[in-house]
């Protein structure tokens, strides 16, 4: 690694959030990482995006950009179904590579990816940035420090990220296609089941789930729900649905031995999808043996993720979500739709 500047690239700027371009800023906000390439196979993405970051080069083939020597990172930015294989492109090609998430469908596409990394001698990362939303970090803090005594129960219901009921509605067309997204647990599912891992200090033991499907406008199942077992004895409950003719709000529930977290303000945090950071915009309710106060939320700040990956590059640090974290969260989520199918829990390969 160059002594003090990373040298990134970005595969896939694609039109549904602009989403290329937002990790083109959250790099911008690192001085120590310096965005030099940008790729998207179709044309009018790129030609959209290259604009928004003079001096940059532009790509329509991956395997291109992947000559370039003086390219140390890539972020790869496309949908679900091909993580896989462009990750262990971009490894192989000798580059460090964060993928967005989820990380890939399954969880032998999982191995691969960290064997490739392995073989490579190069860091694979997962982009779960979301742990940087603001009541995100006020829930994490709050459990860190043992607010809570022992966290038992735990429920995050995102059935859109408003109150509005999504009955029926596809979403987009890669989003809504199982082949492509991996299923109707794998978007808000995602981001979710990280949540929930990373805050649980304990192994999985098993996932239970439950998939339903009702409406032809999509192959993508209609309302998943997953609660997976720790050892710990904890368990936490994830349901994400478009099938909710009353919708609930985006909810949090956790309980434990010596405090309790309600937060159904999520709806709050704002900035995500044009700024680097964003304010504190809300609050929760948390319930403790000396009474119930309002928390407010934390900043968010997404930026921290990539500033945790120039540590980690360049002095050693921890690497922000490792391929064996992203790989959790696969488990979980091909695990619910073996237990939907099966009838019974599954235990998990990868604890
Ligand atoms: N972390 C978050 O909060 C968050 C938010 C939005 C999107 N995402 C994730 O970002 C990823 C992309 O989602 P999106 O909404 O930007 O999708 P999108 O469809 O808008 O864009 C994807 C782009 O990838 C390009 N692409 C596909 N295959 C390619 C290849 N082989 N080589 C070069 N370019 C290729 C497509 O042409 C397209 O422009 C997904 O994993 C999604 O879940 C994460």
């Amino acid at each position: 690694m160059p002594a003090g500047r990373i040298r990134c690239g970005i595969v896939g700027c694609g039109p549904v959030f602009n989403w290329g371009w937002m990790h083109g800023q959250w790099l911008h906000a690192v001085p120590e990482m310096e965005l030099v390439a940008l790729c998207d196979r179709d044309p009018a993405a790129l030609g959209r995006t290259l604009p928004e970051f003079p001096g940059v080069e532009g790509y329509t083939d991956l395997a291109e950009m992947l000559k370039r020597d003086d390219l140390d990172m890539v972020s790869v930015v496309t949908p679900h179904n091909t993580h896989a294989d462009l990750v262990i492109q971009c490894l192989q090609a000798g580059k460090h590579t964060v993928v967005e998430k989820p990380m890939c469908l399954t969880i032998p596409e999982a191995d691969a990816m960290i064997e490739a990394a392995r073989a490579a001698g190069r860091t694979l990362a997962v982009f779960h940035n979301r742990r940087h939303d603001g009541n995100v970090r006020a829930i994490h803090e709050l459990v860190k420090q043992g607010t809570l005594g022992e966290v038992f129960h735990i429920e995050v219901c995102a059935m859109g990220y408003s109150q509005d009921p999504n009955y029926g509605r596809p979403g987009d067309p890669w989003r809504a296609s199982k082949a492509i997204s991996g299923g109707g647990l794998y978007d808000w599912g995602a981001h979710a089941v990280d949540w929930v891992l990373s805050m649980v200090p304990s192994p999985m033991t098993h996932v239970t789930g439950f998939f339903h499907r009702f409406h032809d406008a999509a192959s993508n199942e209609d309302h998943t729900r997953a609660i997976i077992h720790f050892a710990n004895g904890c368990a936490a409950e994830i349901c994400c649905s478009r099938a909710a003719l009353i919708g609930k709000p985006y909810l949090w529930y956790v309980l434990g031995t010596k405090g309790a977290i309600l937060d159904t303000g999520a709806n709050a945090i704002v900035g995500y999808c044009n700024e680097v950071n964003g304010p504190s915009g809300g609050s929760l309710t948390l319930r403790t043996l000396e009474g119930e106060r309002t928390v407010p939320y934390k900043e968010s700040d997404w930026a921290t993720y990539y500033k945790d990956m120039a540590d980690h590059l360049l002095r050693g640090a921890p690497v922000p979500v490792s391929g064996e974290d992203g790989r959790r969260v696969i488990t979980v989520l091909q695990t619910a739709e073996k237990s939907s199918a099966s009838g019974h829990s599954e235990p998990v390969p990868h604890q």
